[in-house]
């Protein structure tokens, strides 16, 4: 481990020096043994927020949220973790059109590592991205996204950065700017680069979604995306396990092309699926 710094906010940026650097794609994660001791014995998954190849590195951002994110802490640069990875499939790089990639919260991190993917030459990009409060997305996006040179536009539960709203509020004004909700996103402060979303010429066949976030969050991105016909990939997150498929503790429901509904391992299947075949609401 390279790195092990607090950004305020109780989030942390995690570099590690290793072979997962070699192969990782964005929306892939690497599943953590959060100490230097076996316990806790559960490994925690952390997505894959930056790719260094020439220097062997990933870099993650955490949360602290619990027991394993607070140990976690606690590691020093120098030492050494255990970590599986990259894990699962990751999100789809598109080369041409237009990418809108939409974030709740800490949902950002995967969507940094697609950013960097992206031809920026040949992909418009812009990041939509939502939070709880200036404080938050200061803290975080001083050091990741403000500094990328990325168009992008924020907004905030409580009305103190950007859009005062949900993010999904963005998503729908950027999807069909000529609505009232269109004018209104795009006359707010966003904190970013000023301009138009998607407004092609060419029309809207070119659009594509990328999405991370609470689950609320992405069934309201997914549907919105599914009115305005654009096709949508999400990141989902469950409790996991084993991490690479074998146990079936993070299952989640989606629908095949056919309609049938089936049992996919959000570790090994996803975490990123296409946001159209998702079951959203299991008890449905
Ligand atoms: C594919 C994937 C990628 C992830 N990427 C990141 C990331 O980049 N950065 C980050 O901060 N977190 C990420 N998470 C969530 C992270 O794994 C959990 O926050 C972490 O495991 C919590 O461990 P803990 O021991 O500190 O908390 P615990 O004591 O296990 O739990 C503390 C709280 O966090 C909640 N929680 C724990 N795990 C999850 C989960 N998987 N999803 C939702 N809530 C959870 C619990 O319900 C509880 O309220 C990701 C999860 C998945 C499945
Ligand atoms: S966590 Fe074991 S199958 Fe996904």
């Amino acid at each position: 481990m390279l790195e092990n710094r607090s950004l305020g906010s109780a989030i942390y940026r995690l570099v590690l020096k290793g072979a997962v650097a070699a192969t990782a794609r964005p929306g892939q994660f690497v599943h953590v043994q959060v100490g230097t001791a076996t316990d806790p014995l559960l490994r925690r998954p952390f997505s894959i927020a930056g790719i260094d190849r020439p220097k062997g590195e990933v870099t993650i951002y955490y949360r602290v949220t619990g027991r394993g994110t607070a140990l976690l802490t606690r590691v020093r640069a120098g030492e050494t973790l255990s970590v599986i990875g990259p894990v699962g499939k990751g999100f789809t790089v598109p080369a041409a059109g237009e990418l809108l990639l939409v974030a709740g919260g800490i949902g950002l991190f995967p969507l940094l590592a697609l950013l960097a993917a992206v031809d920026r030459l040949a992909v418009r990009v812009k990041v939509l991205w939502g939070g709880e409060n200036r404080r938050f997305l200061e803290d975080v996006g001083r050091a990741t996204l403000f500094q990328m040179g990325v168009d992008y536009a924020v907004a905030t539960v409580d009305g103190s950065m950007g859009h005062p709203g949900l993010v999904t509020d963005l998503l729908q004004a950027a999807l069909a700017p000529e609505t009232a909700a269109g004018q209104q996103a795009e006359s707010a402060p966003s904190g970013g680069q000023a301009g138009a979303l998607v407004k092609s010429p060419e029309g809207r066949t070119a659009i594509t979604v990328a999405a991370c976030g609470p689950k609320g969050m992405l069934q309201a991105v997914a549907a919105c995306c599914g009115r305005a016909g654009v096709p949508v990939e999400v990141s989902l997150e469950e409790r996991m396990a084993c991490g690479i498929g074998a146990c079936l503790g993070c299952a989640c429901l989606v629908r095949t092309a056919e309609g049938t509904p089936v049992r996919r391992r959000v570790c090994k299947d996803g975490p990123v699926f296409d946001g159209r075949e998702v079951v959203w609401d299991e008890t449905g």
